[in-house]
């Protein structure tokens, strides 16, 4: 993938987001370098991404000179430099589809998911459905995803 950022996307990940993020209103929590805010912007009417750019963990290498490189072009894409849990609740308006992959330890992933919640998403979506923690907290609140492609679990809210 030459022409993406950097990221932990697999070619199949790529290809569900494409399928869930075509045109929809899409609230992306966490972008780092911007792989998969590329590839939403592709595909999807509108993404609003939200990343703290402070590294993975916090204090690791700053993801925003490479992030903005990439983002700064793309006409539909908010770029918004903060912390989800500040942010996310300032919104009143509903998104299509809400893509969880920020931190993915358990109370984070509930945090986020409670994050989510607040936008009212017909759709929410987990990168990294194979890691343990992920998958308990997703589960635990939405039951089985209605589907599981590469590592990105989907589950529909609305009909
Ligand atoms: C796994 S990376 C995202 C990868 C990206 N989706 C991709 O396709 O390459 C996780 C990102 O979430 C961000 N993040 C984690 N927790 C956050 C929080 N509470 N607020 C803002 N950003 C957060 C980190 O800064 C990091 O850039």
């Amino acid at each position: 993938m030459p022409d993406l950022p950097e990221g932990w996307l697999s070619t199949a990940d790529i290809a569900e987001l494409r399928r869930l993020g075509a045109g929809a209103t899409v609230l992306e929590l966490g972008a780092y370098q911007g792989r998969s805010t590329v590839v939403l912007s592709e595909v999807a009417k509108y993404v609003v991404s939200v990343d703290r750019h402070q590294g993975v963990p916090v204090g690791d290498a700053d993801s925003l000179p490479p992030y903005l490189e990439a983002i700064r072009p793309l006409r539909n894409v908010a770029i918004v430099v903060a912390y989800f849990e500040d942010f996310v609740p300032l919104l009143r308006c509903a998104f299509d589809l809400v893509f969880i992959d920020g931190q993915h330890e358990y109370a984070e992933v509930v945090r986020d998911i409670t994050l989510a919640l607040l936008v009212d998403p017909a759709i929410v979506a987990f990168h990294d459905w194979d890691y343990d923690e992920v998958r308990q907290a997703g589960s635990e609140v939405f039951g089985d995803p209605n589907r599981v492609h590469g590592s990105v679990a989907s589950f529909r809210r609305t009909l």
